[in-house]
């Protein structure tokens, strides 16, 4: 019953399609466990390109079964614009499974994040503005409307006017904006539900089911650690918990059934939105990194800030998720490099810290302590083993691997599918 978790080891976009890849062939299932359609990526498949955010990456793939599960926030029109757009294509969703108890992202929630970010000004979070954090705001508040709420339309009414009585009053009289009518909002939401029906499910039933008949499930994590909201930058984090447990809570699975935990990392380390970032670049170095790596958002387009690898990250992402491997992603970005810095430890006033300083002004005022070690220059695209790399190139991944406190499984050596070494087999 192999349950693999894969998740992102620093603060998102390292590239997780791509491990997903190397391991997506071989499983039977692939559930989606928390966040919604801020996260984006783009699998390839030949010659075509598809650009996901809400559904996930194996939706591509007849054989398997993709799952929602409830841990993630789902914007119906959203998820209906990438069934259409992929059916349009000739990809046939109708194997896909919500889960009856993920909550539902309702437009009121985008108007939401849009008007609360407006309203922090300078302490702005930076979100993708696609109505995350009210969501989930809601959900932990109770008053969240889920999936199955919207087959039964007196219900969802209640559910609405509970909701919408606070956020009102709320919109009128603090952001100075016009009410939003319960009415017509309950309305548009049956109509999205007739639609969603078909694929809703009891997906904690089936994965547990599957896992029990030896399938293999691969639980796959949107966001990435630092970006939790428990053990990650906070407040400067996503509203969920993209880290390993939260694959269990947001698919209903229990711990025990997961064989396996994948963390990806970049080579260098990319963050969007606000936030500390200890060794983030604003010299050309920073610039050239943006440039080689092509660090624009797939969901916003927005320039990702970009920086030296920073080890004290990996291993706390080693330590938090229990990771067994590594996928390093994105080496050969790199090349070229005279001297490649590591960032091995922090100074925060004067004082070492080799682990992640859990007060957030310490981590706001940490500054990196690096090692350097010498780079490359030979392209490394057409290398299929690890031995094939250049010596100096082979000394800069062990070092990480050292540095991360796991093993590095699979190491990324250019843009296509098949630019991938494979070190350790990811699933048996
Ligand atoms: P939210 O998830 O839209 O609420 O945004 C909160 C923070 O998480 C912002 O800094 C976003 O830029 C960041 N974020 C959300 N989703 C992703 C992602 O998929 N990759 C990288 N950063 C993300």
């Amino acid at each position: 019953m192999p349950g693999i978790v894969l998740i992102g080891a620093q603060w998102g976009d390292e590239g997780k399609g791509k491990a997903t890849d190397l391991i997506g062939t071989k499983v039977d299932y692939v559930a989606r466990f928390n966040g919604g359609n801020n996260a984006g990526h783009s699998v390839v498949v030949g010659n075509e390109s598809y650009a996901l955010h809400l559904l996930p990456s194996g939706i591509i793939n007849p054989h398997l079964t993709p799952v929602i599960g409830n841990g993630v926030v789902v914007d119906p029109e959203v998820l209906f614009e990438e069934i259409d757009g992929l059916e349009a294509r000739g990809i046939d969703c109708s194997h896909l499974k919500v889960s009856e108890a993920a909550h539902i992202i309702a437009p009121y929630h985008r108007t939401l994040d849009k008007v609360t970010e407006r309203f922090l000004g300078k302490h702005k979070i930076g979100t993708t503005g696609r109505g995350i954090g009210p969501a989930y705001a809601d959900k932990i508040n109770r008053v969240g409307i889920r999936v199955h709420d919207l087959f039964n339309a007196k219900h969802l009414h209640d559910k609405v006017e509970a909701s919408l009585h606070q956020k009102n009053q709320m919109l009128v009289k603090l952001y100075n904006r016009r009410p939003i009518d319960v009415d017509q909002t309950t309305d548009e939401l049956l109509k999205l539900g007739e639609r969603l029906k078909p694929y809703v499910a009891n997906t904690g039933l089936i994965l547990n089911k599957a896992l029990d008949e030896g399938k293999t499930v691969l639980f796959e994590g949107a966001q990435a650690t630092m970006l939790d909201v428990d053990h990650g930058t906070y407040p400067f984090v996503t509203s969920s918990n993209p880290t390993a447990g939260g694959a269990c809570t947001g698919t209903g699975v229990g711990p025990t059934k997961i064989t396996r935990v994948i963390g990806v990392s970049k080579a260098y380390v990319t963050r969007v939105g606000e936030g500390p970032f200890p060794t983030e670049l604003f010299d050309e170095s920073g610039e050239w990194l943006r440039q080689q790596g092509h660090e624009f958002g797939v969901t916003t387009g927005r320039p990702r800030r970009c920086g030296w690898f920073d080890a004290v990250v990996n291993r706390y992402a080693s330590q938090v998720n229990g990771l067994t491997d590594i996928v390093l992603t994105k080496l050969d970005v790199l090349t070229g490099l005279k001297e490649i810095p590591i960032c091995v430890a922090y100074d925060v006033d004067g004082e070492r810290h080799d682990d992640m300083p859990t007060d957030q002004a310490a981590f706001a005022a940490a500054k990196p302590i690096y090692e350097t070690m010498p780079g490359w220059d030979e392209d490394i695209s057409n290398c299929h083993t690890f031995e094939e790399l250049p010596a100096t190139c082979q000394d800069y991944v062990k070092r990480l691997e050292e540095l991360s406190n796991c093993r590095i499984s699979a190491i990324g050596t250019g843009p296509q599918r098949d630019h991938i070494i494979s070190v350790h087999s990811l699933i048996d």
